[in-house]
């Protein structure tokens, strides 16, 4: 995989990681990551997203009680993104666009990671209560939307293995010439 990535390539480049090695991501990788989340655009600019990173293991092995697999376990950093719904923008109708702020910032995070040779996974289904209690979370207002296991893939060819399943442009796109 080359250096000098195209941004195409850095998204067709990404895939999901699901076994990592032990070696430790170095901070200032993190640090990259981070701000590439700082840079997502949001709702009304309203930027309702906290990023949890968790390093330290009595933090690492509390949330690993709230995704319980085995391949989830082997990561050394998981970077928890949660929003709050106090601070999102809610249309007239509405519709609460938090998610949508915290997706996008994930991306962001995702695509920065993947773009310094780092493996991370979204992993969405998990138990909430358990993953704010691990993050001494009590406000009612900040709900943790996504846990994004991140470290080196433990198999090096991974991004090239990994077999992109995805629907037909055809069936996707609608045109109105
Ligand atoms: C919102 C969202 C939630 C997801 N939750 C999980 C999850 O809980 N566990 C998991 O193993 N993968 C999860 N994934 C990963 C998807 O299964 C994966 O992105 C999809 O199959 C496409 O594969 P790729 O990421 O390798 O391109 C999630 C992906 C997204 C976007």
């Amino acid at each position: 995989m080359k250096d000098n990535m195209t941004f195409l390539e850095l998204v067709n480049k990404r895939c999901s990681v699901r076994s990592f090695s032990p070696t430790m991501v170095e901070i200032n990788k993190l640090n990259k990551m981070l701000f590439a989340v700082q840079l997502a655009p949001s709702a009304v600019n309203r930027q309702p997203w906290k990023v949890y990173v968790v390093i330290n293991k009595e933090t690492r092995v509390a949330l690993q009680a709230c995704y319980d697999r085995e391949w989830f376990r082997t990561a050394p950093v998981y970077i928890v993104m949660t929003g709050n719904h106090d601070e999102s923008w809610k249309r007239a109708d509405g519709k609460d666009h938090c998610d949508i702020d915290i997706a996008i910032a994930t991306e962001h995070l995702i695509l920065e990671a993947t773009e310094l040779g780092l493996g991370t996974c979204w992993v969405c289904n998990f138990d909430v209560q358990k993953c704010k209690e691990a993050l001494g979370i009590i406000s009612k207002s900040e709900e943790p939307c996504v846990i994004v296991p991140v470290g080196y893939p433990a198999d090096k060819n991974v991004w090239e293995k990994t077999e992109t399943k995805r629907k037909l442009l055809t069936e996707i796109t609608q045109y109105f010439y």
